[in-house]
């Protein structure tokens, strides 16, 4: 089993952090394979919180490699940002690859993503204003700068002001100041100088470790509702985020997943704009924001918060080809009574939806079950024989509804509190 990948099967921030630290003390290399630094991933170790944006959640591990793929799209201070604090943690920052064919996003591509959010008003997407979309749509235009470029000081003037040329009306029509090209390209090649000894062929890298037999750990970012074909289009981000983007994300093909484990929270939550069925509003939705701790790793952004959606959850175990799910955050629902649990939606014509239809689903009805709750602590259980029988019945219930295996559980943010881990790779 060298090869396991770790998704989020909602809209994000299901606990991917700290799923991926706990399994990287079994990994030889980590890899982060798409997306940015939109997201915010948390580990919590003897109770200190770190939260990583682009160095993969295995840099907490001493032993992985961690390394940054292709897919991913990439601000250079703010990863050198992470290898200096890993530098000052003693955390052996040479163990961090960059691979010089993922992008580089640029201050400009910040700037138009905050100022079309602002233009948008109440149609805005809620993005992090990270620059993602701006600099996905620079690589899929073919007009990107990469990571190997930053090193060539020769070529990156002349990538960086055709770049820059290509949103100047852009830029115009909104109302923002075009950029100084000479600044960006004088900073942007100073990064460059200071990541050369990480930027390497990663691709080449992942080969050499799999034919050697290691052990290699793929960290998904997102979840699969932000994803950009099956996500709730347009409220998405701006890559594939599913299991099968690690295989052009990261360089290695789909027959070298051996694993694909799906990461989510007991119930649901959300940051930013789109349709969320099971939200729930008000004092029930404050309620599990507070008791979760619901706000953003990244932009401290107020998560939406609301129950489990099954519908939502077993799409992503399809599209992911998932093997089986970790369940977080289980420790939160004790002592809110009742638990429901979304099992289908339902059209006003009464259709029903065992899965997300590709539009529309703001006009879906969530059909709920009831399940006895719980009051108990979960936060010390050791064993899932020490969870109530009601949180057991809830994750039994899960898995026949989703179709899918819960092979983890999580109980706190910490490493030490999961049940039934067990090496992944084994
Ligand atoms: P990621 O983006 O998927 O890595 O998730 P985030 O780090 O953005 O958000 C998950 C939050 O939940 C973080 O604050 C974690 O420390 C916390 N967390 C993860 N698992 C658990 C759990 O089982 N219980 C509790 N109470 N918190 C958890
Ligand atoms: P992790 O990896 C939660 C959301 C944004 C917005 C949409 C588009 O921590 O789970 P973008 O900046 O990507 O253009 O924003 O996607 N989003 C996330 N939500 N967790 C994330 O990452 C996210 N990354 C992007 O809130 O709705
Ligand atoms: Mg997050």
């Amino acid at each position: 089993m060298p090869v396991v990948c770790v998704v989020g099967a909602q809209w994000g921030d299901e606990g991917k952090g700290k799923v991926v630290d706990l399994y990287a003390q079994y990994a030889d290399v980590v890899v982060r394979y798409g997306g940015g630094a939109n997201a915010g991933h948390t580990l919590v170790v003897g109770g200190e919180k770190v939260v990583l944006h682009l160095v993969p959640s295995g840099a907490l591990q001493p032993r992985a490699q961690c390394v940054i793929g292709q897919g991913t799209v990439l601000d250079p201070k703010v990863l050198l940002d992470e290898i200096d604090e890993l530098e000052r943690r003693d955390l052996a920052p040479e163990r961090v690859f960059v691979s010089d064919r993922a992008h580089v996003v640029l201050p400009h591509h910040k700037l138009i993503d905050g100022l079309r959010e602002a233009d948008a008003g109440a149609g805005a997407i809620g993005t992090t204003k990270r620059g993602i979309g701006p600099c996905y749509e620079d690589k899929v235009a073919r007009r990107g700068i990469r990571i190997g470029d930053l090193v060539d000081a020769k070529t990156l003037g002349e990538r960086v002001r055709a770049n820059i040329e290509a949103w100047r009306p852009v830029i115009a029509a909104l109302g923002g100041e075009v950029p100084d090209v000479d600044a960006i390209v004088q900073l942007y090649a100073e990064y460059g100088g200071r990541l050369r000894p990480f930027i390497t062929d990663t691709a080449k890298l992942l080969w050499d470790a799999m034919k050697d037999g290691k052990n290699v750990l793929l960290e998904g970012a997102q979840g699969a509702m932000l994803d950009v074909d099956h996500g709730t289009y347009p409220y998405v981000t701006s890559s594939t985020v599913l299991a099968g983007g690690a295989c052009a994300g990261a360089g290695l093909g789909p027959t070298a997943i051996d694993r694909v484990v799906g990461i989510t929270k007991a119930y649901t939550t959300r940051v930013g704009g789109g349709p969320f069925p099971t939200e729930l509003h008000g004092e029930d939705g404050e309620r599990l924001r507070k008791a979760g701790n619901e706000f953003g790793a990244t932009t401290g952004r107020p998560r939406r918060c609301g129950w489990l959606d099954i519908p939502a959850l077993r799409f992503a175990v399809q599209i992911n080809g998932m093997s089986e799910l970790a369940v977080t955050k289980l420790d939160i629902l004790a002592g809110l009574g009742d638990i429901s649990i979304c099992t289908h939606y339902e059209g006003r014509d009464g259709t029903r939806y065992d899965t997300p239809p590709y539009d529309g689903l703001e006009d879906l009805t969530p059909v709920y079950e009831k399940l006895p709750g719980w009051t108990e602590d979960l936060t010390k259980c050791e064993t899932i024989d020490d969870l109530p029988d009601n949180a057991r019945s809830y994750i039994r219930r899960i898995e026949e509804l989703a179709d899918a295996k819960v092979g983890m559980v999580s109980v706190g943010a910490d490493r030490t509190q999961t049940l039934r881990l067990r090496d992944p790779f084994g």
